[in-house]
């Protein structure tokens, strides 16, 4: 049971640690069951009289010796979360040992075995579980580490910074052969950048010389018999390690770069300090496993662990609520780095997809908070969409307010000014002030206001004096943290467009020469009208383009303008945008689809141009993104009419479409590449609308499609398809894909969210089986996340009017949170919205979320984000 309440903290409350933990010296000697962790600390102290108190968790105090003399329990005081020394010398060594259990490390933080092999996951309060340690981001210390552990079990032994020392040791009592490994990181960091890896690990190598001539040697490090299924992540960090040169002037610092992949894993992937830790299945690729979209998060992942480097590590936080300092920043450069490698365009519809798909849910929600939090009960529940995807929009405005070279001048000036501390958000905007000369007082609150500020445009075009006045309102609903909002600092990139499509100049009121086709308005008050003299011609508005901030525009038009834009704006990510708020409009409130499958028609016609852009025009909203525009939500409505929208654009685009499948079939071997898979991306895109009526030719056609796949990607497309069909086809094709790769857990994870995600009505019943298949894990987060997260996402059938989806969510999520709370909390964000439905699907969800809440022995994870979607 629960024994107290958890306490929440609160930003107000942050204090200037007293004490200062200089040089870190840590002995491991690794077993499985009782790991030995020795840790001597230099300490001195900064400021203040008070006591020092190290945090500490989950592991058994053997020893803690003062300046080489061993003290008696009696000396300290030792709770179940921090060691304390009431009245320490201003100037201290203390060694501290210890023993953990990483065996028995379910929860995946700290110190844990992931298929055998010892690996580590430090932040934000990991390191806690390891040693007793100030634990905190703006305690920065020169760590030195020594691994020993056996020679044949455990031959790699890998930590922070530079190899320093090794060799063998006497063997143990067994007669088994010891070895030990030194590293030393000579740079000083926060004890959440500690990485430890120990196994039996085959490896990859290459090299990459800076812009200034320095040689580095790169190495990742995976299971045995994966070494080939490295490469690509090798080649993408040499090109993200380009781009930061390139892009920030980032050279990279120390001499060696490692990645390990390991199966059980809680996040993606971890920054540490020159020993970056992945999960396997954002680092393994081949063609034959792999999809497009697999390659290109490998791509942006690696690119963001290893931009981490200079934002985050050279320069970290000064606590948890900084977090999007460098979490924020490092999305925007790595969507950048992405966007560069393959195209801007197809990279901010995802980008804004994905933002609009979790941080606009979250911030309508239960969840919202700013991108700066005020308090949390617990850290790990907010490395949330908002600091992430909100924070990397934030940033993107703050470049579009200050220009590129602005941009370029603000952060130089902080990787000057912050290198080796640990800073905050306020930091980072001085930085733009300073550098720029500007006042950007009001974009603050971007960090400090939670909520999607709504931009509302209303144009009027007066013929006679060949004017067109704009005014733009702006609002911000209040959320339950904060009533009471203030206008905000909103860059609105805007355009005007004629009859023929071509561009008018935005000339505005007072300016004596013809302006730009295209610009930025600096959107400050509630209330503000913009006058552009000298339009020729009543102009078609394309506001906000490129999605010039993290807002909802309504922009008011008819059908047939909306359908223009789509065809015709110069701002690719406008045509995307005026499509799907056509195909929305269509969906959800049963307009006439005419408008909109002629533009259908125009795109696919220009499909091959940009066959990646266009595999994005072609596809209408989702479910769930539907279900995000309009209460009460309709599960069954909105699936139903999606599929009539789907198969109408089939029906009448039937030739072209079968034309175009024809056309973006591969030519020669497998290439992961933008264009490459631009093709197939387009091509499975056509297959979705030529398997549209779900009958047996349909299946016959899926399943053609998947017998002739030479990469994994068709084979995915092909068994999507199918696995909507009621067909003999469909189980002789899964069954095929599971005895193929029956001993591949990576890919067995997309045989399991294909199944999960299907829209047949059996598909709960399906997951129930699946969860008793010798494959799933509720350890690894991997298995849950391919299973129970996909079905979460099944709009469908999560949503079933029965609730049996919510049941199944609901059990899982109970029984999960006592193996690992923090993949639990993080599952519990499938009921985030239950308030948007109907009376009988909300009581329901609630009934779910009440049994988790008072769920005997919560987590405090679990607790906090229950508690608060009741509330
Ligand atoms: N620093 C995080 C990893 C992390 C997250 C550690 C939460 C502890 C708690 C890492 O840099 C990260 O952000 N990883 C992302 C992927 C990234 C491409 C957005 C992840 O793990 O999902
Ligand atoms: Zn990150």
């Amino acid at each position: 049971m629960r024994t107290e309440e958890p306490r929440a903290i609160h930003l107000a409350d942050y204090r200037a640690p007293e004490f200062r933990i200089t040089t870190v010296h840590l002995d491991f000697s690794l077993e499985p069951e009782a790991t030995h962790v020795t840790a001597k600390l230099q300490i001195e102290r900064l400021s203040g009289s008070g006591p020092l108190t190290l945090m500490g968790e989950n592991q058994k105090l053997l020893g803690v010796a003062l300046d080489g003399r061993a003290l008696s329990p009696g000396d300290y005081h030792l709770d179940d979360k921090s060691l304390t020394l009431t009245d320490p010398p201003s100037k201290l060594t203390l060694e501290i040992s210890s023993q953990i259990n990483p065996a028995a490390n379910t929860e995946l933080e700290g110190l844990f075995l992931s298929n055998g092999m010892f690996c580590t996951q430090c932040e934000p309060e990991g390191f806690r579980r390891i040693t007793y340690f100030l634990d905190r981001p703006d305690n920065l210390s020169v760590f030195t580490v020594r691994i020993e552990a056996s020679k044949e079990q455990y031959p790699v032994l890998l930590s922070n910074g530079n190899r320093v020392g090794g060799g063998d040791l006497p063997p143990d009592e067994n007669g088994n052969g010891r070895h030990y490994v030194a590293w030393h990181d000579p740079f000083p960091k926060p004890s959440y950048l500690f990485a430890l890896v120990a196994g039996d690990l085959g490896s990859i190598h290459g090299d990459f010389t800076t812009m200034r001539g320095r040689p580095i040697a790169l190495d990742i490090y995976v299971e045995h018999g994966n070494e080939p299924r490295a490469r690509y992540a090798l080649d993408a960090l040499k090109r993200a390690m380009a781009w930061d040169e390139r892009a920030y002037g980032r050279e990279y610092d120390l001499d060696i770069f490692m990645i390990v992949a390991v199966s059980a894993f809680n996040m993606g992937a971890m920054e540490n300090k020159g020993l970056n830790i992945f999960n396997d299945k954002v680092l393994l690729a081949t063609p034959e496993t792999a999809t497009d979209d697999d390659y290109a998060r490998i791509e942006s992942v690696v690119a963001h662990e290893y931009f981490h480097n200079w934002t985050g590590n050279r320069i970290t936080c000064r606590d948890w609520f900084q977090l999007s300092l460098k979490e924020g920043l490092t999305v925007f450069r790595d969507q950048n780095f992405s966007g560069d490698e393959r195209s801007h365009a197809v990279q901010r519809i995802q980008d804004v997809r994905a933002l609009r798909a979790r941080q606009f849910v979250e911030d309508a929600g239960p969840l919202a908070h700013p991108v700066q939090p005020q308090s949390y009960i617990e850290i790990n529940n907010f490395y949330t969409a908002t600091i992430y995807e909100k924070g990397a929009q934030v940033i993107g405005m703050l470049k579009t307010l200050v220009g590129d070279e602005g941009y370029r001048k603000g952060t130089d000036l902080y990787f000057d000014r912050h290198d080796g501390h640990a800073a905050t958000v306020e930091d980072w905007v001085k930085c733009f002030e300073d550098a720029c000369g500007r006042d950007l007082s009001q974009f603050r609150l971007w960090y400090r206001q939670a909520g999607t500020p709504v931009i509302e445009a209303r144009g009027t075009y007066d013929a006679d004096a060949r004017t067109y006045t704009l005014e733009l309102t702006q609002s911000l609903a209040p959320t339950a943290d904060q009533p009471e909002k203030k206008p905000m600092h909103i860059p609105v990139r805007i355009g005007l467009m004629g009859k023929d499509g071509s561009a008018l100049p935005l000339t505005l009121d007072g300016e004596n020469r013809a302006g730009p086709d295209s610009r930025v308005l600096e959107v400050t008050q509630k209330f503000q009208r913009f006058v552009f003299v000298d339009v020729a011609q009543e102009p078609l508005l394309s506001l906000g383009r490129d999605f010039s901030a993290p807002a909802i525009f309504r922009n008011p038009l008819s059908l047939h303008q909306r359908a223009v834009l789509m065809g015709k704006d110069s701002d690719a990510f406008n045509r995307w945008e005026a499509g799907q708020t056509l195909a929305a409009e269509i969906m959800l409130d049963g307009t006439s689809h005419t408008d909109y499958i002629a533009a259908i028609g125009e795109v696919l016609a220009r499909a091959e141009e940009d066959p990646a852009f266009a595999a994005q025009m072609l596809m209408p909203p989702t479910e769930s993104e539907l279900a995000a525009k309009k209460t009460p939500v309709d599960p069954p409505r909105i699936n139903g009419a999606r599929l009539a929208l789907v198969r109408a654009i089939a029906l009448a685009h039937q030739d072209r479409l079968a034309w175009l499948y024809e056309q973006m079939r591969d030519a020669g071997d497998y290439s992961p590449d933008a264009r490459s898979a631009g093709r197939r991306a387009l091509r499975n895109a056509c297959l979705r609308y030529l398997t549209a009526a779900d009958d047996e030719a349909a299946a016959g056609l899926a399943d053609a499609h998947y017998r002739t796949a030479t990469n994994m990607t068709d084979m995915i497309a092909g068994l999507a398809a199918l696995t909507r069909m009621e067909s003999p086809l469909r189980d002789s094709a899964f069954t095929h894909f599971h005895d193929r790769f029956r001993s591949d857990p990576l890919v067995l994870d997309k045989w399991m969210s294909l199944q999960a995600g299907s829209p047949l009505p059996e598909t709960v019943t399906a997951v129930r089986g699946l969860m008793k298949h010798p494959a799933f894990d509720l350890k690894n987060p991997n298995r849950v996340r391919a299973l129970i997260g996909a079905f979460g996402a099944n709009h469908l059938r999560f949503h079933n009017g029965d609730g049996s989806g919510y049941r199944l969510v609901g059990e899982v999520i109970r029984a999960l949170d006592g193996v690992n709370p923090q993949v639990a909390a993080r599952m519990a964000g499938a009921f985030e919205s239950w308030r948007r439905y109907d009376q009988d699907r909300q009581a329901q969800m609630r009934a779910e979320l009440v049994a988790i809440r008072d769920l005997p022995g919560i987590s405090p994870n679990l607790f906090e984000v229950a508690g608060k979607m009741l509330n």
